[in-house]
Formats: C-alpha cells, structure tokens, sequence
C-alpha cells in the first residue's frame, strides 16, 4: 500500500519524506488555508519534495473553468495530480484530463457507486473519505471494502486512495482490504512506527549491552 501525506506543510512532508516512506502528498484547500500560503507556490515546493503524485485541487464548480484551473494546476510539475469533486462536471474533467495524460484524484467520494463512475470517467484515484463517514455513524471502511470489490470484479485500473483517515486502525483495516493507497495526517503516519513494546525491548536490550562493557566497531 502506497503512503501519501494528507497536509501542506513543508516541512512535515520533508520531515517524512527523509524515512523513504513517503510516496505522494494530498492537499486540500482546507490544508491550505492552514498552511497560511500562495496555494501554487506551496504546491510547487511540495512537488519538488516528494517525487510521487501531489494533489492539487480545483475549486471551479462547473467544466470549463475546472479546465482552466487545472491549466494552471498541471504546468505546475510533472507530479501534478488534478483533484476534481465527484460531480458530474468533476467527473467530465477526469475523463479529458486522464485522455491527456494526466494523473487525477476524484476527491469527495461517499459511496461505491460514486467510486464506479470515477473509474468509467479514467480516473488514476479515487478518495473515499472513512473518516467523514465514520462521524456520521456509518462505517467509513465497508465503503472501501465494496470500492474493492467492485473494482476488482471489472478489473478497474483506478487506485482506491482511502481518504480521511484519522488512525492507525484506518491503515490497518485499509491495508487488510487492500486499498491501493492510504493519506493520513503527519501524526497518524508518525504513530504508526510507535509500540510500547519496541521501546520496552529498546531499553532493556541497551541496559544489557552496557553491562557488557562492549562497543561495535
Ligand atoms: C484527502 O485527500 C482529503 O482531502 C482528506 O483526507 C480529508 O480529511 P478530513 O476528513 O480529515 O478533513
């Protein structure tokens, strides 16, 4: 399972990018509002930082000017992905942007039938958010497990980017199913490398190496 980071801070994606772990960044324009800057000059960072795919997302509503937009979004590198919203003019900017070659994330996907129109309309990812659905009392990971299954029975080449995660329990369940590719807060991915065991056994394998008095190399 591919991991992206799902934030506009520089420095976090270059923080984690050094562990050679991190494969694309997702952006929003939440995320950018909270980065507090010219949204494609930070994306232009981004895309130098992390070789792997980087959303950018439109903000027009309706075809045409999606298409302007995302003029603008794909001379940015070659690393663009075009975020579009799962809506029927979303869906017409998939289809042209992908016949030309460039990458898109379907964004805003809440149920699998959804997630089968971002396949017809070529899309490289589709992003089912788990967490939002989860708020709302609706398993967010069933979703993932039907997008799974439904791609599969059609053999769909679209990447199930699992969305809206907000634990390391919506990593493991997305990797149990499957899923293509997870983006995750910089905290959820940093707990993911943590167990009280490892730092236990840390520690006492250090305590016993020093009463050995020995050194390596
Ligand atoms: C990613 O592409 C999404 O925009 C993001 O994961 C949404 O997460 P949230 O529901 O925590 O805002």
């Amino acid at each position: 399972m591919k991991f992206f980071v799902d934030t506009a801070d520089t420095a976090e994606i270059r923080d984690l990018a050094e562990t050679g772990l991190l494969d694309g960044v997702t952006t929003n324009p939440s995320l950018v509002h909270k980065a507090g800057r010219d949204f494609l000059e930070v994306v232009k960072e981004i895309c130098g930082i992390v070789p792997g795919p980087v959303s950018a997302e439109v903000v027009a509503l309706d075809h045409e000017s999606m298409m302007r937009e995302a003029e603008v979004l794909r001379k940015i590198a070659d690393n663009i992905a075009v975020k579009v919203p799962l809506t029927v003019d979303g869906l017409k900017t998939c289809r042209k942007l992908t016949a030309d070659g460039t990458m898109v994330n379907v964004t805003l996907c809440f149920s699998a039938n959804q997630a089968l129109l971002a396949a017809k309309a070529g899309a490289t990812f589709v992003s089912p958010f788990v967490g939002r659905h989860d708020d709302v009392g609706y398993p967010g990971m069933e979703l993932i497990a039907d997008i799974r299954l439904i791609y599969d029975n059609y053999d769909f080449p679209t990447e199930i980017l699992v969305a809206s995660v907000r634990s390391p329990i919506h990593v493991h369940d997305a990797a149990k199913i499957g899923a293509d590719v997870m983006t995750a807060p910089p905290a959820v991915i940093r707990q993911l490398f943590k167990h009280p065991l490892t730092d236990n056994g840390l520690k006492a394998f250090l305590a016993d190496w020093e009463k050995t008095g020995q050194k390596i190399g």
